[in-house]
């Protein structure tokens, strides 16, 4: 059975796009329920200024006071060497870099260049120095919201920008759910075919449906590692049009049913994407932990039997 590996990511692309601050205490409860529920990782928070993600302001606090369970990574997002650094004394298991192939969102969305990123970036690994692995995230690695198209060339150029580095592994971030199947298919098996060594992992968002038909076209082409959110949460604050990413424990219950390994005690996550609406105040997009997974089946109604018996009765 093939194992597909779960990063679950709604404390930090879920929570930093929220309405309203969601406690410290809150964050932390959620994040050491995930952590019984076996995911390989979470992406618990992100160091980025507390004025552009004030959501994510208690990073810290957070990072210090869940309790780690072993064999489930805690990564965080980074977006420069002041993130690193903070990233670095709360003890993160990895730390997540981010950048935007389109020029426009990352100007949007880091405040400078593509270039300046890439400089900073480089600056972090070079100072991390292989201590911590290191995983890079491309937004808009399947188009920009502003920018339309992004040339698989110019994907593959910052790709082989970053193996040089030598980092770990890289996720291409559909940033506001512009990837359809066919595009996945071919963009997963061209960069699995160029950098072997990488592990890659694919970040969708359902902003216009397709979030699981990308996953799906994804698992054909060969990778076994996403990004998911708990109750679908999810969205980039400068990304017009953003809305939330694939929803983990649909595409986990669907995974599974097709008899994929996923690790996940999926009861136990329904259990926990119930309590969301909760916790955010607002309903959320996922849709098994309102419908049941298709193995919880429901009563017929008692007028089925008269039926049977009647037309039994009656058969020809
Ligand atoms: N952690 C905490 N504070 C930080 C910081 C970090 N990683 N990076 C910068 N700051 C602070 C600076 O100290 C400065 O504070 P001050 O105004 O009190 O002096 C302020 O932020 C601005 O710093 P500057 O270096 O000019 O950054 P900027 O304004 O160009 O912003 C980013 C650049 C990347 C730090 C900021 O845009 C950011 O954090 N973006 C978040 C992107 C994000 O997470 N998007 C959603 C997920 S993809
Ligand atoms: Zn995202």
């Amino acid at each position: 059975m093939t194992r597909i590996h779960f990063n679950e990511v709604a404390t930090r692309d879920g929570f930093q796009i929220e309405p309203a601050f969601v406690p410290t205490d809150v964050k932390v409860a959620l994040v050491d329920e995930l952590s019984q529920c076996g995911y390989a990782k979470i992406e618990v928070t992100s160091f980025t200024s507390p004025k552009a993600i004030p959501m994510l302001r208690d990073a810290e606090e957070v990072m210090g006071r869940i309790r780690r369970v072993p064999g489930v990574e805690y990564t965080v997002l980074v977006p420069n060497l002041r993130g690193a650094e903070r990233a670095l004394e709360s003890r993160a298991d990895e730390l997540n870099l981010v950048m935007s192939v389109s020029e426009t969102h990352n100007l949007a969305n880091l405040r400078m260049p593509r270039s300046h990123s890439f400089e900073a970036l480089g600056g972090v690994i070079r100072h991390v120095n292989g201590h911590t692995p290191i995983n890079v995230s491309l937004s808009c690695s399947f188009g920009c919201p502003m920018e339309g198209d992004v040339p698989l060339a110019a994907l593959l150029a910052w790709t082989q920008r970053f193996a040089d580095l030598g980092v770990r592994g890289l996720t291409l971030c559909d940033t506001t759910g512009m990837a359809h199947p066919a595009q996945v298919q071919q963009v997963a098996e061209t960069l699995q075919q160029r950098f072997p060594a990488l592990q890659l992992t694919l970040h969708f968002h359902n902003t216009r449906g397709m979030g699981l038909a990308n996953v799906l076209a994804a698992v054909q082409a060969g990778i076994t590692r996403f990004d998911g959110s708990l109750g679908g949460l999810g969205g980039c604050p400068y990304a017009p049009g953003a809305s939330g990413n694939i929803c983990s424990e649909d595409a986990i219950h669907m995974l599974a049913a097709m008899g994929y390994d996923t690790g996940i005690d999926l009861p136990r996550l329904l259990t926990l994407a119930r309590g969301l609406p909760d916790i955010v105040g607002h309903e959320v997009p996922g849709q098994v932990a309102k419908a049941g997974r298709i193995s919880d089946l429901h009563p017929a109604p008692d007028f089925v039997a008269e039926l049977r018996a009647r037309f039994e009765g009656a058969a020809p």
